[in-house]
């Protein structure tokens, strides 16, 4: 690929200083069509005849670099006149900028394309212009652009001294096509409200949201603006920052006595408010606009119900999923991580793949999972793994390469993900068997536990459940899941399935005693019900619901435990405990964050406690999508809308749903592969009408008060007597 053309490169002397390429040529003939190839070592955007060139923010997007790196292709037709103008401007972006705790530039080099437009002319001639030692380069008006720390732009920079570009010899090996999704502008948001605090103007967007700030600014030549991002606001009504840790997301604008309008290019923020720093008088709401910016993934999922906290709370989980689908599913948008932490992705992809349509986003993702995991099959904490090989290879954080793949093919029907990814999903299996001294068992090795659990001590980062405990639970469920997924690729899986006997015997071995669990929490009992491990359930099921009950219906579970929580209880037959949990406002709860205004899903059950006290700024994100993976049972048992494991991509669709007396209606649906599934039911006094629509061309199975029905295509209703 691309190979005529050479990577040029910003000269060190540049230093922070983004550089802008130009090439200039000439296209007399007509012209049939035209297609630009570029791609970049960093972050690019790119004009012809001063018109941007597609609508990819931050492209080429962000893989494991070293073997994956995507072209883009853009039909530029319509751009080309007689006399063309290509610039190119080019940032640090993921690939040369510092991140997570790594030192910036740690690849050595500086922002640098590679590209190749070839136009082919109605008379039957072609011509291809590609990035060589005659493509020129300047400096350009962004003196520093960081993902982490944000943008300085000097708007006094209007000429450009032009010089050859630097030829490198980097490789184009790595070069592959566009794969995933790409990043766009998806939604414009103004403020509703500007306030006075001590350092300057606040603006409230009203929304927790990923991407970045345009405004127009008329101040004096050399004049410096600041805008500073955070989510929340301190106790003086000032924008609180602490809780970004070392990431800045700053803007600095360099005024050049005009009126100019302006946005970012190589970087986002997570932010609600926005602080002004040195406005010329008092900013116009008019002149702001917060630009939301994701993966291109469509909408496909929808959720209400009487409750109106409910709705706020599933509309907190679609914002949370906006924010953190930036290409790779990260843990959180502002602080200096957003990172593909790959237990947080695991934990949310149910709730991911019924709210969008992330087939695509995750088929690239999985695939830098697949470059990135360990020669001994261990997989790193982040994908792409910018960690290094230190990254640890935990537990429910590793097993998103066996989770995430089958769920792609269960949601989407897509058994060619399964087939890609069945090596790397056998390689996590075997990495597990390989740890310690006993094949069954994983208790070696660093776990990061049931990540912010409450039942441990206040201020601990981990909760009470045995680490190994967990890890040989998910041990099983991964085998578990490697079988089914072998079984439909039609591989033998014997030796897994002696595995997986073997775990599972060991696991109530080791962890059962006298019929409890030897790690009494409601964790513990998530995954055992959740991931079947017991032989009979029904006693945890009764434990689980105790242990809840004694705990006032509140929950104690962290990153580990509370996906799987409510499908436990209901699993069990406790559906009523689950709704408790659901629609409790005390803290700990989901509601909890709603009624103390939050707009995303809180990293922390009590990121704000009930005196406003704020937990360590160290670790303190109010835009986290892991707990919102609740809106799976939403969708599974409150609209009961549930895939059947043996029909995919909804072409034979569940319908069970499960009432509760403090809900008056419900109503659900999802865009699937084959059509639209939506689910609803009404009470009117003591009757329930339940409407269920069936696409065409597939079938469901509804289940209702004890009855099972067999339905074809077309809406159906039933009601019942309370
Ligand atoms: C991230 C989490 C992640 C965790 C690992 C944190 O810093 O924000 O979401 O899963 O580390 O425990």
């Amino acid at each position: 690929m691309l190979d005529k053309s050479k990577w040029i490169s910003a000269p060190s002397e540049f230093g922070t200083v983004c550089p802008m390429f130009r090439k200039t040529f000439d296209a007399k003939r007509e012209i049939s069509c035209a297609k630009l190839k570029i791609t970049a070592i960093g972050c690019y955007v790119a004009h012809i005849n001063g018109k941007r060139v597609g609508s990819f923010v931050l492209a080429p997007g962000w893989t494991a670099y070293h073997s994956r790196l995507q072209v883009q292709e853009y039909d530029v037709t319509g751009l080309l006149e007689e006399e063309n103008t290509l610039d190119i401007e080019a940032g640090d972006g993921w690939h040369l900028g510092r991140l997570a705790w790594i030192e910036a530039k740690k690849f050595g080099k500086n922002p640098s394309v590679i590209f190749e437009l070839e136009i082919k002319y109605k008379d039957g001639t072609a011509s291809l212009i590609v990035s060589d030692e005659t493509t020129k380069i300047s400096k350009s008006p962004i003196l520093f652009s960081s993902i982490y720390d944000g943008e300085i732009f000097d708007s006094r920079v209007e000429e450009f001294k032009w010089e050859p570009a630097k030829v490198m010899e980097y490789t184009k090996d790595t070069l592959i096509p566009q794969e995933g999704e790409e990043i766009v502008e998806v939604e414009r948001l103004t403020p509703i409200a500007v306030t006075k605090s001590k350092t300057g103007y606040v603006l409230d967007f009203g929304q927790n949201l990923t991407g970045y700030v345009e405004f127009t600014v008329n101040a004096p030549y050399g004049h410096v603006v600041e805008l500073y991002h955070g989510e929340i606001l301190d106790k003086s009504g000032d924008v609180y920052i602490d809780n970004l840790r070392s990431a800045l997301q700053r803007i600095q604008f360099i005024a050049n006595g005009k009126k100019t309008t302006y946005k970012p290019k190589f970087t986002f923020q997570g932010f609600r408010y926005v602080r002004v720093v040195n406005w010329i008088g008092e900013p116009d709401p008019k002149d702001f606009t917060a630009i939301v910016v994701h993966s291109n993934i469509k909408r496909t999922g929808y959720f209400s119900c009487s409750n109106e906290k409910v709705n706020k709370l599933f509309e907190n989980i679609i914002w949370g999923q906006k924010g953190n689908f930036l290409d790779v599913p990260t843990d959180c948008p502002q602080r200096d991580e957003r990172l593909g932490w790959t237990g947080d992705a695991q934990m949310f992809i149910k709730t991911a793949t019924y709210n969008f349509d992330v087939e695509r986003f995750f088929i690239k993702w999985l695939s830098d999972l697949a470059v990135e995991q360990f020669e001994d099959g261990g997989v790193p904490a982040v994908i792409p793994n910018v960690l290094g090989k230190v990254s640890s290879s935990s537990s429910a954080w590793g097993d998103a390469a066996v989770i995430c793949p089958w769920q792609i093919y269960l949601s989407y029907g897509n058994k060619e993900i399964l087939k890609r990814q069945y090596d790397s999903m056998c390689k996590w299996i075997d990495y597990i068997k390989n740890q310690g001294d006993n094949p069954y068992i994983w208790n070696t090795g660093h776990h990061y536990g049931d990540w912010l659990g409450l039942d441990a001590p206040y201020g601990s980062y981990v909760g009470a459940t045995d680490k190994s405990l967990i890890a040989t639970a998910y041990f099983a469920y991964s085998t578990a899941i490697v079988i089914k997924a072998g079984k439909v690729l039609g591989y033998d899986t014997t030796e897994y399935e002696k595995l997986y006997d073997n775990v599972k015997k060991a696991f109530q071995d080791t962890f059962i005693k006298d019929g409890r669990l030897t790690s009494d929490t409601q964790t513990a009992h998530a995954l055992v019900i959740f991931f079947d491990l017991a032989d009979d359930l029904a006693p945890f099921g009764e434990r689980l619901n105790t242990l809840i009950k004694e705990n006032g219906n509140k929950l104690t579970t962290g990153f580990v435990g509370t996906p799987y929580l409510l499908h436990a209880l209901s699993k069990t037959g406790y559906h009523e405990t689950a709704y408790s949990l659901l629609l409790q406002e005390e803290f700990p709860s989901w509601l909890y964050s709603v009624n103390q205004g939050a707009t995303t899903i809180w990293e922390h059950w009590d990121g704000i406690n009930d005196e406003g006290k704020l937990w360590s700024a160290d670790m303190n994100s109010f835009n986290h999508y892991a707990y919102g993976a609740v809106a799976d049972w939403m969708y599974e048992v409150m609209a009961g809308i549930k895939i059947d494991e043996s029909s995919p991509a909804f072409s034979n669709i569940i319908f069970e749903p499960i009432t509760d007396k403090r809900i008056d209606f419900v109503s659900a649906s999802i865009e699937t592969k084959n059509g639209v599934v939506s689910s609803s039911w009404k009470r009117d006094g003591k009757t329930v009408t339940y409407t269920f629509n069936v696409p065409q061309g597939t079938t469901a199975t509804i289940y209702l008060n004890g009855s099972k029905y067999t339905v074809e295509s077309g809406e159906h209703v039933f009601t019942t007597e309370e």
